[in-house]
Parts: C-alpha cells; sequence; structure tokens
C-alpha cells in the first residue's frame, strides 16, 4: 500500500490545473449505456474510480478505451446486466448503471453497495423512483433484481436531495415513455452537467439545476460527446491548501461559480480570494480566523469539503463548530488530525474545533476519500513529516496530487 510523506511549513506558492470532476465523469460514463455507437467523453480526470467504472462498463459490454484525458465507450450490443458485488464494493457510484441498463435492456441486477466508512448510504430512493415507473424491483441474497418492460413517466418526490438518485432517475427517465418529474431533486453543477450532457444526446430535459427536474421521454438516445466540467472538490481543496500554508497560488481551468459557498467562507477566514473567468488567485492569510459551517446540499457548503475545511480551522484563531448534516459519520478524519496536536472534540454530528498556534507532523491514517484530503491539508501545514498510510484512498479522486503540490513547493513525495 502505498504512502504519502509531506515535510510541512512551506508556503504554496505557483500555478495549478485542476481535472475534470470525479462526479460528473461518473454518472456520464453510465450515460453512455442509453445509446449504441460510440462515445466520447473529454477531460476525464486520471482516477482509481474511473478506472473502475470503465472495468465494470467492459464487464457489462463496452468497449472502453482511455488515452490522454479522454474516454471512448463503443457499445454496440449490452451483453451483461449485472454490476457484481465486487466492484460496487469498491465504489458505490457502481449504482448508477442501475437507471441506464433499465432503461435500455429492460432488466438490470445490481449489488446493493455495502455499507461505507462515511454512513449507511441507503438506496432506497432510487428504488422508490424506478418502481414508481413501473418497474418491478427484488431484493435477493445482496442484489437488486430490476424488470421493466417498459419504464414509464411518473411524479417522484425525494424526501432527501439525493445526488446519485437524482442522476439514475433523470437517465431512467430520458427513454421512458411519458414525462417524468423529478421533485426536491438534488441541484449539484454534476446533476445538471449530466442533464447538458443528456440532452445533447437528444433527451428532452428542463429545470436540472433546479430543485424540480421534468423530462419527456424519447425512443432514442445519440452517443455522448461531451466535456467534463472542472472538479469543485479538487478546486476548493487547493484553495484550502494554499489557505493553510500562507500561500500564494494561481488556480487555473476552475468553475468558480461552483463553489460559491466555499469561497465566501474562506473569505470569512480571513482568505484573499479573487476570481477571473476561470482563474482564482488565492492568498493565504497570516493565520486563519476560525468560522462556522454546517454541511447543506447544494448550493449549501459541500460535505465534500467538510474535512479540508476542518484541517484549516484547527490552526485558526478561535473555536469552529462544524456541523455535519449529511452523512452520519463523516468525522473519521477527527481521530487523525488529533494525533497531529488538533484540539476537536465530536458530539453527534457536531464538532468544536479549538484552534491551536501549530500542528505537529505523525504517522497517520486516511479512512475514505475527504479524510485523506484533510489530512493532506493538514500535513502541509504542520511541523516536521506527516506520513499517509492507505493513499488509494485519495488517489480515488484526486489526479496526481502530489505533483499538483510539487509544482506550487511543497515537500510531499510517494513511498511505494
Ligand atoms: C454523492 O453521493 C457523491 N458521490 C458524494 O461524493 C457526495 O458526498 C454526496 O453525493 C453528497 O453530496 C457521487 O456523486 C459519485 P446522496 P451520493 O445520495 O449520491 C441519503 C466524494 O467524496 N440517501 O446525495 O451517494 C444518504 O444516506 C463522494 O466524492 C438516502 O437516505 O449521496 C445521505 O445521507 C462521497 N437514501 C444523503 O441522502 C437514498 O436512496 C445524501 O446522499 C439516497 C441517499
Amino acid at each position: 500500500m502505498d504512502k504519502i510523506e509531506i515535510i510541512g511549513g512551506v508556503r504554496l506558492r505557483g500555478e495549478v490545473t485542476i481535472s475534470g470532476a470525479k462526479n460528473a465523469v461518473l454518472p456520464l460514463m453510465t450515460a453512455a449505456i442509453l445509446s449504441s455507437g460510440e462515445n466520447i467523453i473529454h477531460n476525464v480526470p486520471h482516477l482509481r474510480d474511473v478506472r473502475t467504472m470503465g472495468s465494470l462498463l467492459a464487464h457489462i459490454g463496452f468497449g472502453f478505451h482511455l488515452e490522454d484525458n479522454r474516454i471512448i465507450l463503443k457499445s454496440k450490443t449490452i451483453t451483461s446486466v449485472d454490476a457484481p458485488y465486487d466492484f460496487v464494493k469498491t465504489m458505490r457510484a457502481s449504482v448508477l448503471v442501475l437507471g441506464p441498463l433499465l432503461a435500455r435492456t429492460g432488466q438490470a441486477k445490481v449489488s446493493l453497495p455495502g455499507g461505507c466508512a462515511i454512513g449507511a448510504r441507503p438506496i432506497n430512493l432510487h428504488i422508490m423512483g424506478l418502481e414508481k415507473m413501473g418497474a418491478k424491483i427484488k431484493l435477493s441474497e445482496g442484489y437488486i433484481e430490476a424488470s421493466a418492460k417498459r419504464l414509464k413517466g411518473a411524479k417522484i418526490y425525494f424526501d432527501i436531495p439525493t445526488v446519485t438518485g437524482t442522476e439514475n432517475l433523470m437517465m431512467a427517465a430520458a427513454l421512458a415513455d411519458g414525462t417524468t418529474v423529478l421533485e426536491n431533486a438534488a441541484c449539484e453543477p454534476e446533476v445538471a452537467d449530466l442533464a447538458n450532457a443528456l440532452i445533447s444526446m437528444g433527451a428532452d430535459i428542463e429545470g436540472a439545476g433546479t430543485r424540480v427536474i421534468k423530462i419527456n421521454g424519447v425512443n432514442r438516445l445519440k452517443p455522448l460527446d461531451y466535456t467534463v466540467i472542472p472538479d469543485r472538490i479538487e478546486t476548493a481543496t487547493f484553495l484550502a491548501a494554499a489557505a493553510i500554508t500562507q500561500g500564494d497560488v494561481k488556480i487555473k481551468g476552475s468553475r468558480p461559480g461552483h463553489l460559491e459557498a466555499i469561497i465566501n467562507k474562506l473569505k470569512e477566514a480571513g482568505v484573499k480570494i479573487t476570481q477571473k473567468n476561470d482563474k482564482l488567485s488565492v492568498k493565504g492569510p497570516e493565520r486563519l480566523l476560525s468560522v462556522d459551517i454546517k454541511t447543506m446540499p447544494y448550493p449549501g457548503f459541500p460535505t465534500d469539503m467538510q474535512a479540508q475545511f476542518m484541517a484549516m480551522m484547527a490552526l485558526a484563531d478561535g473555536t469552529s463548530i462544524i456541523t455535519e448534516n449529511i452523512f452520519e459519520n463523516r468525522f473519521m478524519h477527527v481521530a487523525e488530525l488529533r494525533r497531529m496536536g488538533a484540539d476537536i472534540v465530536v458530539e453527534g454530528s457536531t464538532a468544536t474545533v479549538k484552534g491551536v498556534s501549530s500542528l505537529k507532523g505523525a504517522p497517520v491514517m486516511a479512512t475514505d476519500l475527504r479524510a485523506s484530503a484533510s489530512l493532506v491539508v493538514a500535513g502541509l501545514a504542520a511541523k516536521g513529516a506527516t506520513v499517509i498510510d492507505r493513499v488509494y484512498h485519495l488517489d480515488r479522486g484526486y489526479e496526481k496530487i502530489e505533483e499538483k503540490l510539487k509544482t506550487l513547493g511543497a515537500k510531499i513525495r510517494r513511498i511505494k
């Protein structure tokens, strides 16, 4: 298992370019199931999850080819309709084949995702929606077995805005017979990006990016030829890295409009941020100010930035209250940050972070993707060496993070 070693205390300086968004490219890849022919996706990040999704689609019958930052997905015929447990257990986003397979072939057999470090993460709302659209769904031996001659349009209300639930049902509805309305839908930019891609394939969708999405089903869709949006969480992670190291960094290829809640909170913490088109300039203050955050569905402060923001607040002047409202167990990074000298107390879904004057490098362990990103952010500012174990978590969602940080002057290396 690879490790990453960081010698902290370097002020980051220079320029970095953001890669395509992990949480946009994964649903785009499964959207390819909805058409037959050659699908091309551009600006694809080289991530473990992209390769996992590629091998799942290959298992289903696709020709999958990743070269430079382009994916070619050829789908003449679908030869299998199942997503085995081996894929789903390593990547929950595998569940995104459920809606498209049902819409394209009338059947799907997808392993129920197991538990996950950050929470139970059920998919009951995905299933509820598909049943409303006429799918017959059986749960047996850990698998969802779904069938539908042809899905019918339906009115679906989500108790909770679910990102992949909205994406699964939007894809299913694109080929359904009639109109589907998704209410209390997720508004994340990745959902809107998927809708734009489906529209470019010939789908009839309006309202994506708002709480109500209307989809008029069509009979066929053309193959995809689409460019992935920049990763807003990677962008925010680099903003945090510059902020915590009193850095002076230029971030290129971003979409600042996708991370307004984060930029507002960073400015409240004393970080200087200016934006011009796809460029963000960020200057970290001598000492960060403490700021309270509550994670919320988009456009609120994203749960995927909670851990990285907490690492910053561990060194801020004052006390910050961080409330995690999306997942029930997304404080796995707290124990590791405390090993580095952070003063954090967790009670239920709230963490109280008392800023300390310095953190000390230590051997720490990554438990999930964003927790590992928070350890990197903390390690960049800590005195001495931080060695992060189980960095395969990090590789799931950050393309070449140590190379990008090295170009900004960080003393970081991967230990094979
Ligand atoms: C997506 O996960 C992202 N993953 C997650 O990013 C992100 O943290 C999450 O949205 C929230 O923004 C991808 O897009 C591939 P949800 P998803 O369904 O869709 C509950 C990362 O780090 N819920 O929006 O699985 C659920 O338990 C990953 O990149 C149900 O109860 O999240 C959670 O509490 C981590 N029933 C809340 O809704 C359901 O059927 C939001 O979950 C579905 C969800």
